[in-house]
């Protein structure tokens, strides 16, 4: 898993993207943001997988979100989804962006 900052929202959040693999190995991010309370997963610890390394765990409260569709299945915000962001892979480098990628 990679974390990389994209600086702030309209609310002056700041937008760090979580950057993993999901089960099938394909590359996802999603916003480092809890659907519950607007707090970082991690809580700034960096750790945000389950034991089992199969969900996303909220730190605080104990929202699970599935790793392919970012999708809450148990917990506070059980069916709501992470903010997905847009990842593009060139020359091996790893892009990511809050918005879908027009090129
Ligand atoms: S703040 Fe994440 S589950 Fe409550």
């Amino acid at each position: 898993m990679r974390t990389a900052r994209l600086g702030q929202d309209a609310d002056g959040l700041p937008i760090m993207a979580l950057l993993l693999r999901d089960e099938s190995g394909d590359i996802v991010a999603y916003r480092n943001l809890c659907r519950h309370l607007p707090v970082p997963l991690d809580g700034g610890t960096g750790d945000l997988l389950s034991e089992d390394g199969a969900h996303l765990v909220c730190g605080t409260h104990g929202a699970t979100y599935r790793l392919h569709d970012g999708y809450c299945v148990e917990g506070p915000c059980e069916g709501m989804a992470l903010q997905r962001l847009y990842v593009r892979e060139a020359g091996g480098d790893l892009f990511v962006s809050d918005a879908p990628d027009s090129r």
